[in-house]
């Protein structure tokens, strides 16, 4: 990290090797909420245990805006000198032996916007603990590394019908005032992260399962009454993913009771809270009217995932909040896996496997790559909640899925187990998951762990050389690891290399090493540790071509050089599903990487639009949509345009407004040189009858929308009045929302009509009008309208805008900053006005949301100069305001030093 001078200050940065353990536990907990909107008065008795081998008799406990009313120690008032606030701690001396303190304090859940903490979503009352909100409720060693019983009483108005927490339910009734109250009783000890709090005007579905160990189990999915009829599909995933923890792990569920709410208002997807999960209303409500096939995916994906944390997080917690990836790293491991075994079939799997290394390039990569580059184990932060990344998530759930690559699925569930064994109940470390996975495998696995402290992206870099008369093909794999000034040169890591030979004929040659006796199959993962390393195979009797990283088996990127040719052939021919799109991919890439070189060529007004693509782009493209060997969802994988940023994140230098006339005439040229293939898919890929999610329909929508979008940039009268069809006779919102995002995309002439009947149609639907919100953010410049950005800010007086949610702010500002496209990246700089003004009044209240707004120039290095320039001059603008938040503070500062 940078030195820093403002205000901020060098101590507030927090340093991974700066840990100690606390000195005092926390036996239990007994909370009393009394819940008022403006003023919620807070009454905590806790049981502290001074630990043997403390340093100091000080108990600290962290606070963030909350007040005092009264503190009492051993059962009496506390007396001046016993105690003292420092900073942001609440220090109480002489804490020596086992002692009652009781501590009440007052809070204003009305007025905390932040989302943090308790706060107020309409008239109920929501909580978010994690990272570090329960000080904003309670004075407390808020710390992953202390874990208590929670016993907790809440005190509710009448009409308040739920009144949750965690763990079991023991007493709910009235209280002599009229007023209702609950008791529960969490009998696992956990960190404070993991507390939650919800009472409000909810109803419930329930269902009651029995579970594989044969005890009985009560589900409970909450919304409020206008939701309800929304979470069967929740609920059936949520029983999906208990029996796959039971089935794949061994893993119960160790409640009699398991919880979801849903709410409106919610920083992020979802949280774990042990025993009464609370989600984002777009991660659980799901039918065929306000979900798509992708929500419907993700939604199963993301309760699945709060679900499995309940034994990697809650049952085995994090030591600190450096080891952030321990828990999410391998919970979203875990929940590919779930997604994967859910879809089933080989062609399904790969298609999954291609989306998330998709959006692992397209979101991981430029931070890797960027000023906010970190290891999966961060060293250092300032703000925690800045480092829920895609780093420490999608990165590190790679890290872990090369245990498996390494171990095999055995070898994995025993080292799991293992773990879980060695740390249940207790904070465990990064270093604890893989000490667990070597000795359970006996293997050594001391490189293997400088993944958690090496960031960047390792380059692999390809060589091969085919020895016609030896028959031997010698294989040269070299890596290089990205260095960061101040810091120890990289060192090589371990990457694990799977890799097939392709003879001639397209099929895999059975794979022998030199100095084998006998082949071992058609795939082999080679264990690469050293900056450059050699493989002989032999008995490659007809001209090779190397399949390499198969499955994408290390999160790295694979430099090697083919020929269109042999891209082609592999793109038709590979036994490896994913490394068949692969290769399609950089096909595309390739050709599209020549097209610009081709325009670039041309001034300014000579026959922009006159380049073709190349024929041999076509006729693959053509085979692999026409090939019904594979499945309609695994070609509309392969052959969607891809996204202009994906494009962007493969170039040097970054130009939004080249990649618009790049993307929309090769588009417009698929669309027109293929326009009768194009049109047979639309027509084969119909789903008649009653709107099912599953895989297979979804696959058939996916390769029809894929179609239309093509034909719909070539201007295809038919493909349009399809579209239009499309919107309107549509049974499911898949096909009404691919009909309006290609309307948009394309600048169709129906989009502003068809952008009008679903604002009517879905105004009384907060999720849907989000949707209808993002939309926008893909409006085209046009000679009429060149104005999006004033678009984009109209909205934000828009009826359906509520600018204190996030959800409204992410998809309409966030989607439309991130969009990539020229429309934000303007010349005259009034996208980036937007952004700074967005930035600067979101942190006015909810610092955690501003943060994630201010990241999105913080590459702002690799874009033209003209647009770099505006770029660093807004983000300095933004810097120069004396009260940022240390949440957009740090982002700021990095991206600028
Ligand atoms: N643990 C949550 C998950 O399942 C995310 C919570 C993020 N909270 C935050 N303040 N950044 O991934
Ligand atoms: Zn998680």
């Amino acid at each position: 990290m940078t030195a820093n001078t403002n205000k901020a200050g060098t101590e507030s940065i927090v340093h991974c090797e700066d840990y100690a353990a606390p000195d005092h536990n926390v036996e239990s907990i007994h909370l009393t909420f009394d819940l008022v909107p403006n003023q919620t008065t807070v009454t905590a008795r806790m049981i502290v245990i001074p630990k043997d081998d403390r340093k100091s008799d000080d108990f600290v406990l962290y606070r963030d805006d909350v007040s005092m009313t009264y503190l009492k120690i051993g059962g009496k008032d506390s007396l001046p000198g016993q105690y003292a606030f420092v900073a942001d701690k609440l220090i109480i001396h002489d804490i020596s032996e086992p002692t009652e303190i009781e501590i009440q304090t007052r809070i204003n859940p009305r007025t905390n916007l932040q989302l943090s903490g308790l706060y107020m979503s309409r008239n109920n009352y929501i909580t978010q603990c994690e990272a570090e909100g329960f000080r904003r409720i309670m004075y407390f060693p808020d710390r992953p590394d202390v874990l208590a019983k929670y016993r907790v009483v809440i005190h509710a108005p009448k009409d308040y019908k739920a009144l949750l927490s965690n763990g079991n339910l023991m007493e709910q009734g009235e209280l002599l005032d009229g007023r209702n109250y609950a008791i529960w009783d969490d009998p696992f000890p956990k960190p404070s992260y993991l507390f939650a709090l919800v009472a409000g005007n909810f109803v419930a579905q329930e269902e009651t399962i029995k579970l594989a160990n044969g005890k009985e189990a009560l589900l409970q999915i909450w919304t409020e009454p206008s939701n309800q009829g929304k979470t069967d599909f929740a609920m059936q995933s949520l029983i999906k993913a208990i029996r796959w923890d039971e089935e794949r792990f061994g893993l119960n569920l160790d409640l009699d009771r398991f919880m979801i709410v849903a709410t409106d208002d919610f920083n992020m997807g979802a949280m774990e809270n042990k025993g009464l999960n609370i989600f984002n209303s777009k991660c659980v409500l799901a039918d065929s009217r306000i979900a798509t096939d992708e929500d419907f995916a993700r939604i199963e994906s993301v309760i699945a995932h709060e679900y499995f944390h309940n034994w990697t997080g809650d049952r085995v917690t994090c030591r600190d909040w450096f080891q952030l990836s321990l828990k999410e790293g391998l919970t979203v491991f875990r929940e590919q896996e779930f997604a994967a075994d859910m879809l089933g079939t080989p062609s399904a799997r790969a298609v999954k496997r291609i989306q998330d290394v998709r959006y692992l390039r397209t979101n991981q990569f430029p931070e890797d790559a960027g000023p906010m580059a970190h290891p999966i184990r961060p060293e250092s932060y300032r703000q925690i909640d800045n480092f829920y990344t895609t780093t420490v998530y999608e990165k590190g759930a790679e890290v872990v899925r090369m245990y498996q690559t390494l171990f095999g699925k055995e070898g994995f569930r025993r080292g799991l187990l293992e773990y879980i064994n060695r740390f249940d109940g207790t904070a465990a470390t990064c270093s604890d998951f893989l000490t667990a996975m070597e000795e359970s495998n006996g293997e050594d696995l001391s490189q293997f762990e400088l993944w958690y402290s090496q960031a960047g992206t390792p380059r692999v870099s390809v060589s091969s050389k085919w020895d016609e008369n030896e028959k031997t093909l010698t294989l040269t794999l070299h890596q290089s690891n990205r260095s960061f000034p101040g810091r120890a040169a990289p060192k090589p890591l371990l990457i694990p290399v799977s890799i097939g030979i392709l003879g001639d004929d397209g099929k895999d040659i059975e794979l022998q090493l030199q100095g084998e006796d006998n082949p071992d199959g058609t795939t082999r993962t080679l264990l690469f540790d050293q900056q450059e390393q050699t493989w002989v195979f032999e008995n490659i009797n007809s001209r090779p071509i190397l399949s390499i990283g198969r499955g994408y088996s290390a999160p790295v990127i694979f430099d090697i050089e083919y020929t269109k040719d042999q891209l082609a052939f592999l793109a038709r021919n590979d036994s490896d599903l994913f490394n068949r799109a692969e290769a399609f991919d950089r096909l595309t890439l390739l050709m599209i990487d020549q097209y610009i070189l081709d325009l670039q060529k041309k001034g300014p007004n000579q026959g922009r639009d006159h380049i073709p693509v190349s024929e041999a782009y076509l006729f693959t493209f053509e085979d692999i949509l026409n090939d019904e060997s594979l499945s309609p969802a695994y070609r509309a994988e392969l052959l969607k345009f891809p996204d202009e940023n994906y494009i962007a994140e493969h170039r040097i230098l970054i130009e939004p407004a080249l990649v618009r006339e790049v993307s929309d005439q090769i588009r417009k040229k698929i669309g027109t040189r293929l326009r009768a293939t194009l049109e047979d898919k639309v027509q084969k890929m119909a789903t008649p009858g009653a709107y099912r999610p599953n895989p297979i329909d979804a696959g058939k929508r996916a390769l029809k929308h894929v179609c239309l979008g093509y034909l719909a940039f070539a201007d295809n009268p038919k493909a349009i009045q399809q579209i239009r069809a499309l919107y309107k006779t549509a049974n499911n919102l898949t096909d009404q929302l691919a009909a309006l995002k290609i309307s948009v995309e394309a600048s169709l002439p129906i989009a502003q009509e068809l952008l009008n009947m679903a604002e009517i149609e879905w105004q009384r639907e907060p999720l849907l009008m989000n949707k209808w919100l993002t939309l926008h953010s893909r409006l085209r410049h046009s000679r009429e309208q060149r104005t999006v950005v004033e678009k984009i800010h109209a909205l934000t007086l828009h009826g359906s805008y509520q600018p204190k949610n996030p959800n409204c702010i992410y998809s309409l500002l966030y989607a439309f900053f991130r969009s990539g496209g020229p429309e934000f990246h303007r010349p005259d700089g009034m996208g980036y006005q937007l952004w700074v003004n967005s930035v600067l009044s979101t942190d006015q209240f909810n610092p955690q949301v501003a943060a994630r707004l201010a990241r999105v120039l913080e590459n702002w290095r690799r874009y033209e100069p003209s647009l770099s320039r505006m770029m660093y001059k807004a983000l300095r603008f933004v810097n120069s305001h004396r009260e940022l938040s240390p949440d957009v503070r740090e982002i700021i500062e990095n991206a600028l030093y």
